[in-house]
Parts: C-alpha cells; sequence; structure tokens
C-alpha cells in the first residue's frame, strides 16, 4: 500500500509543480512584482527545503525556523538575516554559495532552485516582514495549513481513485467509498453514483458510521495534514448536479458536523466501539486518540493520546467493552493498550514485517493481525503475545482484516486481488472472493453481517454475499471514469 501510493503521490506532486509554473511562473507575472509575502511566498519554500532539519524537534545548528521569530533570532551562530541586506544575510548566502557548506548540505539534497533563492533574496531586501496580522510566535506550519483551501473534487476523474476506505450505510443499500477530495456514495443493486461529499481531505483512510447514521471519516493530505471528522452523509440536503446530490463537507456545518482532529500528517486508522462510546484513531504521528463520545459528538471528549508504536500506526481496533486498544505498526508489531490501566500490555512480535491490519474478538478472547508477511496470525491480548495459531493467508501481503458484526466470520483483503473470508473460532479458510483487479487495501462488512464489500487500488468496489460468496455488483468508484476491461492473460 505504501510503496505504491508514494509513487502515486511523486506523481502528482510533480504535475502540481508544472501546472503551478504555468499559472504563476510567467514571465508577465514576475514582472508585476508585488512585495514578497513571508506566509504565501517564503513560507512553502523554507517548509519544502529546510524545515525536514530546521523544526522543533531536530533543531539543526540549534536553529529552528518554524514561527518569524525563532527564524529571525537565528541558530547557534546567532542572527542569519539581515533585513534589507541579502549580500550580508549568511542565511541567503548559505542557499546561493559555491563553497562546501550549503544549505541544505551538499550530501543532503539538491540546492534551492535559483528562482526561489532569488524569492527568498527579494523577500530580504524588502526589509525581511512578517505579513500584517500573523502572530511572530505562530507556528509557520500550521499558519500554511490553515490557509491552505481544498480544491474541489474533479467532476470526471481523470485517473481512477484509490479506495483505501469504504463503509456500506446502515441500511446496507448503498456502500460509501474513500474519493479525491471527497466521500462516494453508490448503490449497491446498481453500481450507479447516488451522491458526492466534498472534502477537505485528499483521501479518506478509514471511516465508520455510528449507531445515530453519522459517519466519522478519519484521512488527510500525505505528508501535509490529516483530520478526523464527523459528517451527516444520510440526512443532510445539498444541491443536485447532473442528477447527483453534491453535499458540501468544507464549509456546510449542517454537513461536517464536527472536526476531532487535526494534525500534521495523514491519519490511517479508526475503528469505533460496537456501542458507539469510543472512538479511536491512529495514523503517521505514530499516535492513537481515543475518544469518548458517550455524550454524543458535541460533547466529544479527548480522552488519551497512546503512543505506543515506534512507527506508523496502521490498523486499529477496540473491544466491545472499550477496554482495549489493539493496534497495527509500520514497526512490526501489533499491540494491545489497556486504556483503563494506560499502559501496553502486549506486543505481538510473529510478523517480522509490517503489520497491516488488527481486528479483535468482541470479547477481547482473541487478537487477530495480517501483514505484509502474508499471513492472518492470531494471538491473546491478554496473554504474553504468545502466538495462538498462524491462519495462513493469501498469495501475497494481506492490508485488512475486519469482523463480522453477526457471526463468527473475519475478512482479509490482499494484494493478491482477492478478499477471502474465515471461520473465527476455528480459523479455517472459507470462499476467496475475486471480481477485482488490483490490491485490495479496503474491505467491510454491512451491519446485518450478510454483505461484505472491498475496494481496490484501481477504483473498483466488489460486493458479495458471505452465505454463498456471490456476487452482487462490481463497479468502479471514481465518478466519470471509462475503465479499461482487464488486459486479456498473454497466451
Ligand atoms: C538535511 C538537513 C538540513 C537541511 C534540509 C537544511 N539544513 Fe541548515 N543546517 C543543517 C545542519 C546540520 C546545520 C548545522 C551545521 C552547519 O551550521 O553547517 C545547519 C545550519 C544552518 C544554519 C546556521 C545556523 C547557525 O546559527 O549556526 C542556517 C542559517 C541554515 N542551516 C539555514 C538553512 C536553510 C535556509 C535551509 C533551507 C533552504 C536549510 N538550512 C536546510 C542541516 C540542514
Amino acid at each position: 500500500m505504501l510503496r505504491r501510493h508514494s509513487f502515486r503521490c511523486v506523481f502528482c506532486a510533480v504535475l502540481a509543480a508544472i501546472a503551478y509554473f504555468l499559472m504563476f511562473g510567467s514571465p508577465q507575472r514576475a514582472a508585476a512584482q508585488a512585495p514578497v509575502s513571508f506566509i504565501n511566498d517564503v513560507a512553502p519554500i523554507f517548509k519544502e527545503n529546510c524545515f525536514a532539519c530546521h523544526d522543533a524537534k531536530k533543531k539543526s545548528g540549534k536553529y529552528d525556523m518554524t514561527s518569524y521569530e525563532k527564524l529571525m533570532a537565528g541558530g547557534a551562530n546567532g542572527e542569519p538575516i539581515a533585513p534589507g541586506k541579502p549580500q550580508e544575510s549568511e542565511f541567503h548566502e548559505l542557499m546561493v554559495t559555491k563553497d562546501q557548506r550549503r544549505m541544505p548540505p551538499r550530501d543532503k539534497g539538491e540546492a534551492v532552485p535559483k528562482e526561489k533563492a532569488d524569492v527568498i533574496a527579494r523577500w530580504i531586501k524588502e526589509g525581511a516582514k512578517l505579513d500584517a496580522g500573523i502572530d511572530p510566535k505562530a507556528d509557520i506550519v500550521k499558519e500554511l495549513r490553515v490557509r491552505w483551501k481544498a480544491p474541489a473534487p474533479p467532476k470526471v476523474y481523470p485517473f481512477p481513485t484509490i479506495v483505501n476506505a469504504l463503509a456500506f450505510t446502515p441500511d446496507a443499500k448503498q456502500i460509501v467509498v474513500g474519493g479525491h477530495h471527497e466521500i462516494t456514495v453508490w448503490t449497491v443493486e446498481t453500481g450507479k453514483l447516488a451522491k458526492r461529499m466534498h472534502t477537505r481531505a485528499e483521501r479518506a483512510y478509514g471511516m465508520a458510521f455510528l449507531p445515530d447514521g453519522k459517519l466519522v471519516v478519519a484521512g488527510g493530505r500525505p505528508g501535509q495534514e490529516g483530520d478526523v471528522r464527523v459528517y451527516d452523509i444520510l440526512t443532510a440536503k445539498g444541491k443536485t448536479e447532473d442528477g447527483v446530490e453534491v453535499l458540501d463537507g468544507v464549509n456546510d456545518k449542517a454537513v461536517m458536523l464536527k472536526q476531532l482532529l487535526d494534525v500534521e500528517d495523514s491519519v490511517l486508522c479508526l475503528a469505533v466501539s460496537p456501542d458507539g462510546k469510543t472512538l479511536a484513531a491512529g495514523g503517521c504521528d505514530r499516535a492513537v486518540r481515543i475518544w469518548d463520545l458517550s455524550g454524543g459528538i458535541a460533547a466529544a471528549k479527548l480522552e488519551q493520546t497512546v503512543e505506543n508504536h515506534a512507527d506508523w500506526v496502521l490498523g486499529c481496533a477496540l473491544t466491545s467493552d472499550g477496554k482495549y486498544l489493539v493496534t497495527a505498526g509500520r514497526d512490526k508489531t501489533a499491540k494491545v493498550w489497556d486504556l483503563k490501566a494506560k499502559e501496553s500490555v502486549v506486543t505481538f512480535p510473529e510478523h517480522q514485517q509490517i503489520v497491516y491490519g488488527v481486528a479483535v474478538k468482541a470479547d477481547g478472547s482473541l487478537g487477530f493481525s495480517v501483514g505484509a508477511d502474508k499471513q492472518l496470525r492470531t494471538w491473546n491480548p491478554k496473554g504474553e503475545g504468545k502466538q495462538v495459531k498462524n491462519a495462513g493467508g493469501h498469495g501475497d501481503e494481506i492490508f485488512k482484516v475486519a469482523f463480522n458484526p453477526k457471526q463468527p466470520m473475519l475478512a482479509t483483503s490482499s494484494a493478491d486481488k482477492s478478499v477471502r473470508l474465515w471461520n473465527s473460532d476455528t480459523l479455517a479458510a472459507g470462499k476467496t472472493l475475486a471480481g477485482l483487479n488490483d490490491f485490495v487495501f479496503a474491505v467491510a462488512f454491512s451491519a446485518d453481517g450478510a454483505l461484505v464489500a472491498g475496494g481496490s487500488y484501481d477504483g473498483g468496489v466488489a460486493v458479495w454475499k458471505v452465505a454463498d460468496g456471490a456476487p452482487v455488483k462490481v463497479f468502479n468508484a471514481s465518478p466519470g471514469i471509462v475503465t479499461k476491461d482487464p488486459e486479456p492473460k498473454k497466451k
């Protein structure tokens, strides 16, 4: 999952850079020479080229550049910027120098492109000022994030969306899918687009309906921001475009009911206890946050922040009593956290490769995990972290494991393009569900446990009946896209 989507990100970044250049990089614009704005023109260059080493955590050369005040104060060598005099500013000199000591350091990265270094020089020449209305102590990363405006999703998708998350509506008649800056709703029976809801997040990585019918979504913009938000996607009213209802989940307060989290990188997983009272979400900042929702969404309370992994948290699950949190980590372990005692109780190390997904039996008696080792493994969450069974698995990496809410049944989804059902008591493998043509990143059961759906890297969504594995519908969840049939097998 992580390899391939980072490739896609690089591609998008290049496209975005070209588009940006075409719009703003033209000579006509440069000729206009409006004064340089620190927050709009200068800060993004620092963020891209300098903050990796000069943020509050790393402070290379004892230099933190992430607030205007600290930027101007400098590091071990004192003030690096002489307002009005770029040529006398160590700061600028370090960026354009031909000497060995350059910033970023020669062995660590490319030089700042000349046109960007020129923007910095011009800003210093104009007095190295901060824009009016910004606190010199404000965190620049946060200021940039606040200013960022979510683009509207494409009307017709030029590329298929990557389905990282999906959920059945409570009545199981529709399926909700994460798109590009939106959440889309599709009718199961017909595979037709029924509703679109714009979101600030570029991607959704986890979603679940609460008992009151509100949808919680975890997601973000890779490397830029992460969020957890609660939406009314079922009953809020939008406008109709081309026969499809469109909701504004960015600005409309009747749609986007509550923002629970705002962090600096994607939130990758989400779990709700069956009674809807406890919510867990974790991601790239290695933390899992736990909210108490017993007073309703409006009164949602952040209870604790669990830091139990050495790397991204990729999956999470809660026991039905809300007492234990089970997590999957890029640090190659699955872990159990006691939410009452606030301590780590079990580490399951057996995968020895990235653990992508976890599930736990409602009573907390058995934990399940899947990962890059292609295995579904079970273990005792209250024991010593010893494996109970290696159930076997798929022909390739396994990304998710989900519990059927009504029967002792698990579903796993894999890079081998299939979803597989398992008996969660005996761990006997059940049906293998085919129909998707790419990595299956997402899997979910309907609330009545009768249907299971998988979502794949190429935008594919498939719905099957769990009773006999019969396909109900396969469609592409990228609005407007014309999909090619899979290439025929070479003889
Ligand atoms: C890969 C890490 C890295 C990146 C990226 C980086 N720096 Fe540095 N920077 C360092 C290290 C390490 C030092 C301390 C050693 C030194 O001063 O040469 C330093 C020191 C400095 C100093 C001197 C601080 C002082 O008072 O001693 C300045 C000024 C500076 N960097 C500016 C920048 C700017 C501007 C950028 C972005 C265009 C940048 N750096 C990007 C690693 C980095």
